[in-house]
């Protein structure tokens, strides 16, 4: 059976989707061929190393900005160019099947998902539904809320509606400190914690750059940071261990996630506790909402689900589902027993279902 694995993508998590796919290929079982389809930025799909004669490689060898951007990019080139000499840079070869790990717009919200459809390729992971669920938090919050889930207070905002009295007063109600999240972006673009209806009103601007959706949420305080993931189908699922994200700051940032990302391995690193420091109690009811937001939203495959817990109230909150969870969250099933390759195994065999 021949595996297409489809990594990099047009989103902003392009870099850590290769890392994520270089984890998945070390780990993958000998009895599949890998077929390798790698998403440049521009959208473009290459399943040899042709890429890198084009221009959108050779603009990613002129990134300077920012510390983490070249410390990915670097990363990047070298596992790339590591693969040229890999024995499955071939042309012409037949996918029987897909395991995407991209991570972000186009690759882990459906639309890719709904490409593999029109194509009848069969894939893994979750479909166009749970997919496009888990990248709108608006969408997600209405089903996890509709099924009894706990939410943290929230509202949402269109980008159409003025930002007049009727949303200061609904933002009155909530109270200060909030924080405010575009619907559909994720990687930490876009959001911000404000303390009054000034600082409100800018990020609310800033915001609609990115999307015409805006979530607004109470902030909870002291914050802990609870992550689960689950792996099956609607038959049947299973829960990990549970990991505490370790940190500073009120939101993870891009620098945070993603450098942690780049320097550990996976993403256990020195950022990240597994397992989580919790009472039997408070990890019993973290698993039974973690599968059944998994329920909730459809999914299927390996998800991460991130919950927010008040340290000092102990109450649980589910945040948001990762459809395609950094290095699918394999540091997580090691360490509940299931090795990386037989984590892959399975989610071969339930895309095959
Ligand atoms: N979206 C990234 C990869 C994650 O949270 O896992
Ligand atoms: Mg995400």
């Amino acid at each position: 059976l021949s595996v297409a694995i489809a990594f990099g993508g047009v989103s902003v998590e392009h870099e850590i989707s290769i890392l994520s796919a270089m984890q998945a290929i070390a780990a993958f079982p000998d009895a599949y061929e890998i077929v390798p389809l790698y998403i440049a930025k521009d959208g473009r799909m290459y399943s040899d190393a042709s890429f890198q004669k084009t221009e959108v490689f050779q603009d990613l060898t002129k990134v300077t900005q920012e510390n983490y951007e070249v410390q990915l990019v670097r990363e990047h080139q070298r596992v790339l160019m590591q693969w040229k000499k890999h024995h499955f840079w071939k042309t012409s070869r037949v996918i029987d099947f897909v395991l995407p790990i991209l991570h972000g717009t186009n690759g882990e919200d459906g639309s890719f998902q709904g490409f593999l459809k029109t194509l009848h390729v069969p894939f893994a992971q979750c479909g166009v539904l749970s997919g496009a669920l888990g990248q709108d938090k608006v969408a997600m919050k209405m089903i996890l809320q509709d099924q009894g889930l706990p939410l943290v207070p929230w509202f949402y905002w269109w980008k159409q509606e003025p930002l007049e009295e009727a949303f200061f007063a609904k933002a009155q109600r909530l109270g200060y400190p909030m924080i405010i999240k575009p619907s559909n972006l994720g990687s930490s673009i876009g959001i911000a914690v404000v303390q009054n209806a000034q600082e409100l009103k800018k990020a609310m601007e800033e915001g609609f750059q990115y999307d015409d959706k805006i979530v607004i949420e109470k902030v909870i305080t002291p914050l802990r940071e609870i992550n689960a993931s689950v792996l099956g189908d609607m038959e049947d699922a299973k829960c990990s261990v549970l990991e505490e994200v370790v940190k500073q700051d009120t939101i993870l940032s891009f620098q945070d996630k993603y450098e942690g990302h780049a320097k550990s391995k996976g993403m256990a690193g020195t950022n990240r506790r597994v397992p989580a420091s919790l009472e039997k109690e408070e990890a019993q009811e973290i698993t039974s909402y973690a599968l059944a937001s998994f329920q909730a939203l459809q999914a299927e495959g390996v998800v991460r689900i991130d919950f927010l817990m008040n340290a000092d109230t102990k109450d649980i909150y589910v945040n948001e589902i990762n459809s395609i969870p950094g290095s699918l969250a394999y540091y997580l099933w090691e360490a509940s027993g299931l090795t990386f390759t037989k984590l892959l195994e399975e989610l071969i065999q339930l895309g095959m279902k």
